[in-house]
């Protein structure tokens, strides 16, 4: 059992940028009554693009600063820092750490009769191998990677149909499809947002995992298991920080998940 103080404290939710956010409303969808903060590192966002220790240098700087803030537990959100940071965060905080690549692996195994299953994510995530580590334990799965670096772009200038998308995501995706895979991880916060066109090159047959569905289920069930929902029943209440500008942040956040993007504030953003 835990304290009435922890069940008060929010549940910290932590993303390279803008698309945690798929993952915060996924969180917020299951468990409206709990307290959110979600702290986005928008400053130096994209991470994909960065070394794996840069972008571990990043994500440790604003965890911690998620756990000085106190949260009763630590939702990564962004599967490029979850790549990068996960065994370190679980050594470093004693909250319980909810991270994106291991939910969505488990029920891409689940998922597939064929035993083909591809990933589609940022440059960082596919070079630290975080999903490959993961299908370790479903030997018999074939995983087939594809960066789609571009589809953030996409999504952070609000497009998510037409034919330049379209013409970039039949590219992105052609390994996937020669592959053969009949499951599709989207392995990028912001991969969700894009299910439309992602499901329309590959057609109604090829199921696609949600990184953002499935780390909230684990949300879910973690603070179950611990005995850490609050129990509320009044909303949650949410607070959202940036390391980038704020009225950015409330413009762009609530052009991907509405006005669930109320109180945004700007948190500073390096050590010391
Ligand atoms: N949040 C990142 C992820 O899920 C995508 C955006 C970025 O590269 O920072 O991998």
């Amino acid at each position: 059992m835990h304290s009435e103080a922890d069940l008060r404290a929010p549940i910290g939710i932590f993303d390279s940028g803008f698309g945690g956010l798929t993952v915060a409303r996924a969180v917020l969808d299951l468990l409206p009554h709990e307290d959110l903060v979600y702290l986005g590192d928008t400053a130096r966002a994209p991470y994909g693009p960065r070394p794996i220790a840069e972008v571990r240098e990043f994500a440790l700087e604003c965890l911690d600063r998620l756990v000085a803030h106190g949260v009763r537990a630590l939702v990564i959100a962004c599967n490029t820092a979850s790549a990068a940071v996960l065994r370190d965060a679980r050594e470093r905080y004693a909250v319980p750490i909810i991270e994106v690549v291991l939910p969505a692996a488990r029920r891409a195994v689940a998922a597939t009769a064929t035993d083909r299953v591809g990933v589609i994510c940022t440059q960082a995530t596919a070079t630290s191998q975080a999903y490959d580590d993961a299908l370790a334990v479903a030997p018999h799965v074939t995983l087939t990677t594809a960066v789609c670096p571009r589809f953030v772009e996409f999504v952070e200038a609000g497009i998510t149909g037409g034919p330049d998308l379209l013409a970039v995501a039949r590219d992105y995706l052609a390994p996937i499809q020669a592959a053969g895979c009949d499951t599709l991880i989207l392995g990028c916060t912001h991969y969700p947002l894009l299910e439309g066109v992602i499901s329309y090159v590959l057609g109604e047959d090829v199921t696609l995992v949600s990184s953002a569905t499935t780390c909230a289920r684990s949300v879910f069930s973690t603070l179950t298991d611990l005995d850490l929902l609050s129990g509320d029943e009044r909303p949650g209440q949410r607070l959202f920080l940036t390391t980038g500008d704020p009225r950015r942040f409330a413009e762009l956040g609530r052009r991907l998940i509405g006005d669930l993007v109320d109180e945004v504030a700007q948190v500073p953003v390096g050590r010391g």
